[in-house]
């Protein structure tokens, strides 16, 4: 038994040792070519610029007369020569930039709407759901499933009472806490007309919860 598999393992290696040496040679040529030719491959396809090389020979759909991405078209004051298209409104209304901490400019910001406009109330009660009931609670008593765990979140009956419209709105946009955005997120993504609607809503709540009742 024990000879028998002695003699196996013996069998393979008399095979490759039987090899003459000018098939060694060959093999060893044919692996240096296939190497270099392995070589030449992964420096033109791997170096991401094959398809600069030859149009002809690596015709693309990606090569036509069309604007690239990032091609700059010329356009001035676009950086990367994106026009805004036709209606485009920028994400936070193309307003003049305040400073979150500069209070007269937030106080002198008037409030589109009426605290008791209908349409406003509505809206901003579905704004104030998404955006800020999380932290701040649907009653505005910082009750959020987000205030259970992080502490700090301020309630927002009582507190804003003396707070102007323009300073909530500013808040909203820009955020709150230690350096504005730290601690509360800015909502510069939601649209002016919403976040008029969410501080009257937000007035709404104050003014029910200072009576005791729920929303
Ligand atoms: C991620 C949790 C979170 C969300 C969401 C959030 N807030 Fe706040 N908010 C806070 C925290 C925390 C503070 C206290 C900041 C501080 O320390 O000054 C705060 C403070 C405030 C204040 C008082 C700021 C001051 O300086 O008096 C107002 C008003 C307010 N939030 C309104 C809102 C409104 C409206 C929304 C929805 C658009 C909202 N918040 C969404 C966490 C949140």
């Amino acid at each position: 038994m024990s000879s028998r598999s002695a003699s196996d393992a013996r069998r393979p290696r008399t095979a490759v040792g039987g090899r003459s040496r000018g098939d060694r040679a060959a093999r060893g040529v044919a692996s240096a070519k296939s190497l270099a030719v392995l070589a030449a491959l992964s420096l033109v396809f791997g170096s991401g610029c094959w398809e600069n090389w030859a149009p002809i020979w690596f015709p693309m759909m990606k090569k036509q007369p069309s604007i690239q991405a990032f091609e700059d078209t010329g356009v001035q004051g676009h950086a990367w020569g994106f026009a805004p298209p036709d209606g485009a409104i920028p994400i936070d209304g193309g307003e003049p930039h305040i400073d979150r901490l500069d209070l007269v400019a937030a106080d002198a910001l008037q409030n589109p709407f009426a605290a008791d406009d209908l349409r406003s109330l509505e809206n901003g009660r579905e704004q104030y759901t998404q955006f800020c009931a999380t932290c701040h609670g649907a009653t505005g008593r910082a009750e959020g499933p987000v205030a259970q765990v992080f502490a700090g979140v301020f309630p927002l009956v009582a507190l804003t009472t003396g707070r102007s419209d323009g300073y909530i709105y500013t808040v909203i946009r820009y955020g709150a806490g230690g350096k504005p955005g730290l601690r509360m997120p800015g909502y510069a993504r939601i649209a002016p007309d919403d976040r008029w609607d969410i501080v009257n809503y937000v007035r709404y709540l104050d003014r029910i919860g200072r009576q005791g009742g729920t929303p």
